[in-house]
């Protein structure tokens, strides 16, 4: 399969000071050396526990945050190179979609310009041309033309994500990056917008990162899911890999907190045991030593590499190093 994006030995610390007078600059490690790649066509679901830096890895991916350290390489290109010749090449690739439909949308301007701008933005239609492909757009994502004289105030949650999606496609991406985009909607239109950005993804050729906070949010529209602890990517996989076999005691744990629709088949949960550590001090060695069923001596000083555990299937734990102390 072909890369499309290369993510290597991403970084990103938030300085942080704690007080006025106070020379030492702490820093959140909101991202901490992560490398993964994601394939061309595919959906890679990226999950984790809130303030795990799913956001701040998908802000860097879009140019929308710099990195500390570590490189974004598009289709062969590092961006901050890409954008130094053509940031509007950048901007047409790669777009975002978030969480809060409301939030991203500009409220004293009618969907209609909301969905024209990107495409006015990056010069790629005008007059007639632009108003034919609005149509198209909002018929894509089952929105009805009249919609376009409206404001985002008279639409529901659903609705603007909706305007959210069609704004992102409308400058032809080749990458979305999906920022918990069904989280802030109600079960019954989540389904609906999955489905909707699964039926985009065919018929424009996207590939999607698609970030979530569990691993069943994620189950049914991915083709690999990367999990993130503190900063940290531990595990990485292909879709039935990772849910049959999960390597990682962190992702064993997420996997057993989904509840199984068969009252006969008996699962044991794995409850989590403390809290999320602070990412302005991390543990040391594994990250997730403290919480973690299987932590030996070695976890808690020595920091686990990524391993290959099998056909495309990565994980960083101590568990799985054969060359371990
Ligand atoms: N601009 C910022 N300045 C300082 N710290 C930040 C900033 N943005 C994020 N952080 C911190 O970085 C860490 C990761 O945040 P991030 O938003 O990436 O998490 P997340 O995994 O997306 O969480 P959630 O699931 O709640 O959206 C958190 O500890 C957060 O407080
Ligand atoms: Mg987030």
């Amino acid at each position: 399969m072909e890369v499309l994006m290369e993510v290597r030995n991403l970084s990103k610390y938030f300085p942080m000071k704690s007080g006025f007078f106070d020379k030492d600059t702490n820093y959140v490690k909101a991202v901490d050396n992560v490398s993964f790649e994601i394939y061309k066509g595919e959906t890679l679901g990226l999950v984790g526990e809130s303030g795990c830096g799913k956001s701040t890895t998908g802000r860097m991916l879009v140019d929308l945050l710099e990195p500390t350290e570590g490189k974004v390489i598009f289709d062969g290109m590092d961006i901050r190179e890409l954008k130094k010749k053509n940031r509007k090449e950048l901007s047409k690739n790669i777009q975002i979609i978030f969480q809060d439909p409301y939030a991203s949308l500009n409220p004293r301007m009618t969907i209609g310009d909301i969905i024209k701008e990107p495409m006015i933005v990056n010069k790629i239609a005008k007059g007639e041309e632009l108003d034919k492909r609005l149509l198209k757009l909002l018929n894509c994502v089952g929105l009805a033309s009249y919609h376009k004289d409206r404001y985002p105030h008279e639409f529901s949650g659903g609705q603007r994500q909706r305007v959210g999606i069609a704004r992102a496609i409308s400058v032809n991406p080749k990458l979305i990056v999906c920022d918990e985009p069904v989280s802030a909607l109600d079960v019954s239109i989540q389904a609906q917008v999955l489905n909707l950005l699964h039926d985009l993804q065919h018929e424009f050729n996207l590939t999607y990162l698609f970030i979530a906070h569990g691993l069943n949010v994620v189950k049914h529209i991915s083709d690999r899911v990367g999990v993130m602890y503190l900063g940290k990517l531990v595990e990485v996989a292909e879709d039935e890999s990772l849910y049959n076999s999960p390597k990682h005691p962190y992702t064993q744990a997420l996997l057993s907190a989904i509840p199984v629709p068969d009252p006969k088949k008996k699962k044991e949960r794995i409850i989590l045991s403390g809290d999320v550590p602070n990412p302005i001090n991390p543990p040391t060695g594994c990250r997730f030593h403290t919480r973690c069923e299987k932590c030996m001596g070695i976890c808690k000083v020595k920091e686990p590499e990524m391993i290959e555990v099998g056909n495309n299937h990565r994980v960083a734990c101590h568990i799985y190093d054969k060359n371990k102390l």
